[in-house]
Formats: C-alpha cells, sequence, structure tokens
C-alpha cells in the first residue's frame, strides 16, 4: 500500500521519540513491501519561534492532505514559568485538534506482563489490567469561553458541553465495547456539574442502542480512586476532555510508565498518533526517553489508519519479545534490571526494529 505520512515531532523529547517512531514505519514498509512517504512539519515552541504560530497554516494544510499523522509532543519550560505570554505551544495542539475534528482520543492502557514490577502499585492488584480509554477531544472547558474580568482579578474557563459532542463518542465507546468485555464505564461529576447531567443523559438514552453492553456510571473522584485500588474492574471508560486528560495519567501508572501510554486521536477525517507523555523537558537531549509509547503509537495508527493488523499486531509482539529479553529504558528498569539492559531511545528502537526483522523472517520460513 501507498500511503503519505507526516510527522510531527514538536518539542523536547518530542524529536527524539518520534524519530524512532518513523525508523519503525521504515522498517514495516520495506518488510511488508508498502510505500510510506514521508513530510515532516511543525508545531509548537519551534514553531512559534519561527514563524509566530503555534500551529503555522502550512503545517495544518500538510496535515489535511496526509493518510495518517505522527505526533511527539508540546511544551516549553519558558511557558510554564511565564503565564503572561500569550501564544503558547500548547493552543498549536489544541488548533490540530480542533481543526482536524478529532473528537475521540483512544488511550489504551495495556500492562506488557514484563512490566509489573516498574509501577509503583502492587503486580497482585495490576496484574491482566486492560483498560481502553475514550477521551472527549474538542470539547469541555478546554475549548469553552475564557477570559478575565474586574481588571485581570477574576477568570473564567467555561464548562460545556454540546448533546452531538456527547453522542459520538458515546457511540465510539459502545462500539467499541462491543469487540471487548461489552462493559462500558461513563465517568461524570453529575452530582455537582450541570455538563455532566447532560452528559449522563446522552450516554444513558445511547445505551438504549447498545443493550448487549452493561453500562455503569461512575463519578470523576471515586473513579479516580477505583483506577488504582481495582484497575480490573473497568474495561471501557468513556469520560470528558478534562477528566479524561487527568485520569490517562493516573492510568499510566498501571501501565507501568508514562512512557508506555500511546494513543490515537480519530474523528471526521485523518487520525493522529501520539504517545500521551509530555515535552519532558527535564530529560530533553539527554537521549535516555522511552520510545516505546511513540512506536505503540505507529502500531494504532498501522491498525486504526491503515487496517494493517498483521503489521501492527508483529509490531507489538516485537515490544513484548524486546521486554521478555530483559531489555529496559530507564523509566521502566527496576532494581533487578541489569546495568547493561538499561539502553538509550535510539538502542531500544533498533532492539525493537531487530525484533521485528527476526519475527518476520520466522512467520517467512
Ligand atoms: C495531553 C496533554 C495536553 C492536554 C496538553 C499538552 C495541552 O496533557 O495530550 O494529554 O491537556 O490535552
Ligand atoms: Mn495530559
Amino acid at each position: 500500500m501507498r500511503k503519505r505520512i507526516v510527522v510531527l515531532p514538536g518539542d523536547g523529547i518530542g524529536k527524539e521519540v518520534t524519530a524512532e517512531g518513523k525508523k519503525v514505519l521504515e522498517t514495516i514498509a520495506s518488510l511488508f513491501d508498502h510505500q510510506f512517504e514521508f513530510d515532516e512539519a511543525t508545531i509548537g515552541h519551534d514553531a512559534i519561534e519561527a514563524t509566530g504560530q503555534a500551529l503555522p497554516d502550512e503545517s495544518l494544510e500538510k496535515m489535511k492532505n496526509c493518510d495518517a499523522i505522527l505526533f511527539g509532543a508540546v511544551g516549553h519550560p519558558k511557558y510554564d514559568n511565564d503565564p503572561t505570554l500569550k501564544v503558547r505551544p500548547e493552543q498549536g495542539l489544541l488548533k490540530m485538534r480542533k481543526e482536524l475534528g478529532l473528537y475521540a482520543n483512544l488511550r489504551p492502557i495495556k500492562l506488557f506482563d514484563e512490566l509489573l514490577g516498574a509501577s509503583s502499585i502492587k503486580p497482585e492488584i495490576l496484574k491482566g489490567s486492560d483498560i481502553l480509554f475514550f477521551r472527549e477531544l474538542t470539547g469541555d472547558v478546554y475549548f469553552g469561553e475564557k477570559g478575565r474580568k474586574d481588571e485581570g482579578k477574576t477568570a473564567f474557563d467555561l464548562m460545556i458541553y454540546h448533546r452531538y459532542e456527547v453522542e459520538r463518542i458515546a457511540h465510539k465507546a459502545f462500539q467499541a465495547a462491543r469487540t471487548r468485555k461489552k462493559k462500558v464505564t461513563s465517568v461524570d461529576k453529575a452530582n455537582v456539574l450541570e455538563s455532566s447531567r447532560l452528559w449522563r443523559e446522552t450516554v444513558q438514552e445511547i445505551g438504549k442502542q447498545y443493550p448487549d453492553v452493561q453500562l455503569e456510571h461512575q463519578f470523576v473522584d471515586a473513579a479516580a480512586m477505583k483506577l488504582i485500588q481495582n484497575p480490573r474492574s473497568f474495561d471501557v471508560v468513556v469520560t470528558g476532555n478534562l477528566f479524561g486528560d487527568i485520569l490517562t495519567d493516573e492510568a499510566s501508572q498501571i501501565a507501568g510508565s508514562m512512557g508506555m501510554l500511546a494513543s490515537a486521536s480519530v474523528g471526521d477525517s485523518v487520525g493522529l498518533y501520539e504517545p500521551i507523555h509530555g515535552s519532558a523537558h527535564d530529560i530533553t537531549g539527554k537521549g535516555i526517553a522511552n520510545p516505546l509509547a511513540s512506536i505503540l503509537s505507529v502500531a494504532l495508527l498501522l491498525d486504526i489508519s491503515f487496517g494493517m493488523k498483521e503489521e501492527a499486531e508483529s509490531l507489538i509482539k516485537a515490544i513484548d519479545q524486546t521486554l521478555k529479553q530483559g531489555y529496559r529504558t530507564g523509566d521502566i528498569a527496576d532494581k533487578t534490571t541489569p546495568k547493561e539492559n538499561i539502553l538509550n531511545t535510539q538502542q531500544m528502537g533498533d532492539k525493537v526494529i531487530q525484533q521485528l526483522k527476526k519475527l518476520t523472517k520466522e512467520v517467512a520460513a
């Protein structure tokens, strides 16, 4: 198959990990006889420095005309320490999500058995956890009206949901539940928020069209607690933009590390794939970032946007094998990991590629 992929490395470790993701895509193309054409585009801090815009029009144009997008991260400490700066890297990410209609953010939380010891949660609680989050991505307090009043002494961000926004993400969650354990947990704060009451009401109604799927509702505070108390009690979770942002960072501990979590953003047209970790400036430039979240994002890209199931499965297997052989990046190493098995970003990418080649040779033989 011939496909066009736009790579947006962005800021911080985004550049380091997407380089590995791209390397993996090139390997898949050659092993499975596909033609992947790559184009690069800018976003975030670098884009602001070069053009004054967090997401230049040229980048957006490229993205609208490709088959899939591989994205790294945005963010820079300069802005974190100065809230008065008006043009901010994160605006590029939000604009991209909105303009491309990427309303559904899938965040699979799957624990590789080998990493049971890497989490701060007890292994017996974690074992067998497998959750698929549907985070709504283009609504909520992220996109509601915001501003200042009283000469800047009062600030507000409007938490707002429209019915159609809840309906379409709910459908996605129920449809996915049908291919899994047939259970959906919808998370809101309906005991306090009107937008959550609309959310709950709408999810209940959509749920009637899926009588074979069990639907339960949880308040976000309780869900945050249950997630680490009994992660196995969740299968498909559907929630709003802000709650989903927070809960999936928490849930990353179930997978051992933020460095292991990939995500897919889909909606009206092209799909975008990215690690859930951010730009991580504390480790930028050291070459030690875990590239597996980016590589797992590549697996989602192959599967969801290109329908390349076999390629995606081989890739996951290659990651699994690499971990089974004991290789780790620093974030997923533990006391028992021998020093020589702790790899840097590029070495980890290379190990996965090596496994991928080996696996495809075995299949061909
Ligand atoms: C994420 C990130 C973004 C978000 C930031 C960088 C704007 O935390 O993708 O989860 O809040 O959505
Ligand atoms: Mn986040």
